[in-house]
């Protein structure tokens, strides 16, 4: 197929002005959203949530975060093993999320406890997962019933694809960064600098089986205004936090956009804050990319950025669906 492929995805857009899309609102029915992301909330979780990117887990420091008000710190021993705990220390409570590594385990800075993956009294690990990509964390809640590992979405061959991970924390709940990406006719208008000539080829019926439970969007991700590349892009929430976005045709067919939700700790005012962790890999077939892949490096923070503005959008969106939901 590749010899069939034009050399250069990008295409010169026809696209109206913003204000002369045709609107999409009579299309986004809140009851379409509002049954996709109920079905989504009731899938089983096992209790894993994303903790960070795998690469932010280092082998020489802790990493802390808050998850769903539990203190969790992680690290890497020397082999490159992931571990993750408790993030108070077991003999009188020191934060761990800034403890040093050594010899592959964690040491307290208050009184030296050094806390390896065999645990302490008082202190066992979490179950983890790496997926190469991302760093999960196991936590256990009441009722919740957990499983082995997290459950996974589709992901291109690793060996030929760039991955990035962006972090952003939103005032809202994990179910309010899932409604935003449920409605994808918001895209053109919502971000005309990234999208263009969005079409909504399939939404899940309200009363739609898990198997067909999917949007189709066709859609150009935009570079400068009037160059992008066309795509069609399918949408499916894999589990009650996360929401995936795959290339399903047109240049990069394959690539995976993970919008995982990660509940934290409430703000001073009690607002709940949300991590989104989104993991960006990226994936051709062409010839070139292996090339593209060498220079994975200098990619990286150009595709986290992108993945920021985008966000900085959408999380006021999602800001903004919490925010009416409390005043109800
Ligand atoms: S509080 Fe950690 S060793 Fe004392
Ligand atoms: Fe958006």
């Amino acid at each position: 197929m590749n010899e069939h492929r034009p050399v250069n995805p990008l295409r010169l857009l026809d696209r109206p002005r913003w204000a002369e899309q045709v609107p999409s609102w009579a299309d986004a029915k809140p009851g379409i959203i509002r049954a996709a992301l109920a079905r989504a909330l009731a899938r089983p979780s096992g209790g894993w949530y994303v903790l960070a990117g795998s690469r932010e887990v280092r082998a020489d420091r802790a990493f802390g975060r808050v998850i769903g008000g539990r203190e969790v710190v992680a690290w890497r021993d020397g082999a490159g093993t992931l571990h993750a705990g408790p993030g108070a220390c077991p003999h009188l409570g020191a934060a761990l999320c800034d403890a040093p590594v050594h010899d592959g385990r964690l040491v307290c800075r208050w009184h030296g406890l050094a806390l390896g993956p065999e645990g302490h009294r008082g202190w066992r690990t979490f179950p983890v997962h790496d997926d190469g990509v991302l760093a999960w964390v196991r936590l256990e809640s009441a009722g919740e019933a957990v499983t082995d590992a997290p459950v996974l979405g589709p992901r291109p061959d690793p060996e030929r694809s760039v991955a990035a991970v962006a972090t952003m924390i939103g005032r809202c709940e994990p179910e309010d960064v899932l409604a935003n990406r449920l409605d994808p006719w918001h895209g053109a208008w919502f971000h005309p600098y990234s999208f263009a000539n969005l079409r909504v080829l399939s939404a899940p019926a309200v009363d739609c089986p898990d198997t067909e439970d999917r949007f189709l969007v066709e859609v150009a991700f935009t570079l400068v205004p009037r160059v992008g590349v066309p795509v069609i892009a399918e949408f499916t929430c894999p589990d009650p936090r996360t929401i995936t976005m795959e290339i399903v045709d047109g240049e990069g067919a394959g690539s995976v956009v993970e919008t995982h939700a990660t509940p934290l700790r409430p703000d001073e005012h009690g607002r709940p804050r949300t991590a989104v962790i989104e993991a960006t890999v990226a994936h051709s077939d062409r010839p070139g990319f292996v090339h593209t892949r060498k220079v994975a490096g200098a990619l990286r923070p150009l595709m986290a950025l992108a993945a920021r503005r985008l966000w900085r959008d959408d999380l006021d969106y999602a800001e903004r669906r919490y925010a009416l939901r409390a005043a109800r």
